[in-house]
């Protein structure tokens, strides 16, 4: 087992109404690198994380952990080092990104010869849902389906050309919180409108019509309405980044950042906007990671380290 380097994208799921389904790979990066080593050890390196957890409590040897014994197998000591630049808790994956980074820390550890299958079975059934999972592996723009605990449905379509702004508040909304607003039960109608109307987004993007398929991004039903009163700028951002150009503006994941879909080339330009129109926010011009995970064996660790 040789030395290795982890790059995992950042993930928006939802894309609206496509809730806990569909999801893109975004251009922020989880990025590992690990070494076999005497005694465990994490090292935070990025503004984003802790600085100093045990190496016990970090989510990534948790799941490193759990995914070894899952497979009968004891985890070899590494040290690793975590660079990132996912916003925490603000809709952007970074769990996701943490979980799918500790089952590879344990596929390359331990020789698990683990698929793309039981990579993605592994880390819906840790996060509960597989959404930001799947584009984290797989790269694009992917849509799921968990029907029961242990199957996961997965298809990657392909990467649509077109722009993403995000919108990034100065403040955290916690996953758990976001999904405490929402409601047990929908009537029949409400749940047959609400799937049409992903039904409708999906197809528009496949068949290309992003002006519609911005149009159907907005007319969410099962998390929108109830998750817009924990952002108090939801209505002026969607109403803005439509008027500067956007296609559609939804929440990212589970808030508090949205994003925007926007025509080819326009993204920066939006971008620069509604900077000026979200002083609070940090506002970015984001890309489609088309990749995924991606493992790269560290040949000379220590000349690698020092050129960077
Ligand atoms: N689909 C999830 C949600 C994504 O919206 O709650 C965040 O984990």
């Amino acid at each position: 087992m040789k030395n290795f380097r982890i790059s995992i994208p950042a993930t928006s799921a939802n894309l609206g109404p496509a809730f806990d389904s569909a999801g893109i790979a975004l251009d922020f990066y989880l990025t590992l690198e690990v070494r076999k080593a005497e005694s465990w050890s994490i090292k935070n390196r990025s503004d984003f994380l802790p600085d100093h957890i045990p190496y016990k409590e970090n989510i990534i040897y948790q799941v490193a952990e759990r995914t070894a014994n899952q497979y009968g197998r004891a985890l070899p000591p590494c040290e690793i080092t975590v660079f990132s630049d996912i916003p925490l808790a603000r809709g952007f994956g970074s769990s996701a990104s943490a979980v799918l980074a500790g089952i590879e820390v344990a596929n390359q550890m331990c020789n698990l010869s683990l698929t793309k299958e039981q990579k993605l079975l592994l880390g819906t059934i840790e996060e509960g849902h597989p959404d930001n999972i799947a584009p984290a592996l797989l790269g694009g723009f992917t849509v799921t389906a968990q029907i029961e605990k242990e199957q996961v449905k997965w298809t990657k379509l392909p990467v649509p050309v077109l722009d993403v702004v995000g919108y990034i508040p100065n403040f955290e909304l916690k996953t758990e919180d976001a999904r405490n607003v929402l409601p047990d039960s929908f009537t029949r109608q409400e749940a047959i409108t609400a799937s049409s109307v992903s039904n409708m987004m999906l197809s528009f993007f496949l068949t290309g019509d992003m002006r519609q398929a911005g149009d159907m991004m907005e007319q969410d039903l099962l998390h929108e309405p109830y998750r817009a009163k924990l952002l108090p700028l939801y209505p002026d951002i969607k109403q803005k980044a439509r008027q500067f150009g956007a296609f559609g503006t939804v929440i990212s994941g589970a808030g508090p950042s949205m994003i925007s879909f926007a025509p080819e080339g326009t993204g920066l330009n939006i971008a620069g906007k509604m900077a000026e129109e979200l002083p609070d926010y940090r506002v970015v011009h984001l890309k489609i990671d088309p990749d995924g995970l991606k493992v790269i064996e560290m040949k000379d660790v220590k000349e690698e380290t020092a050129a960077e």
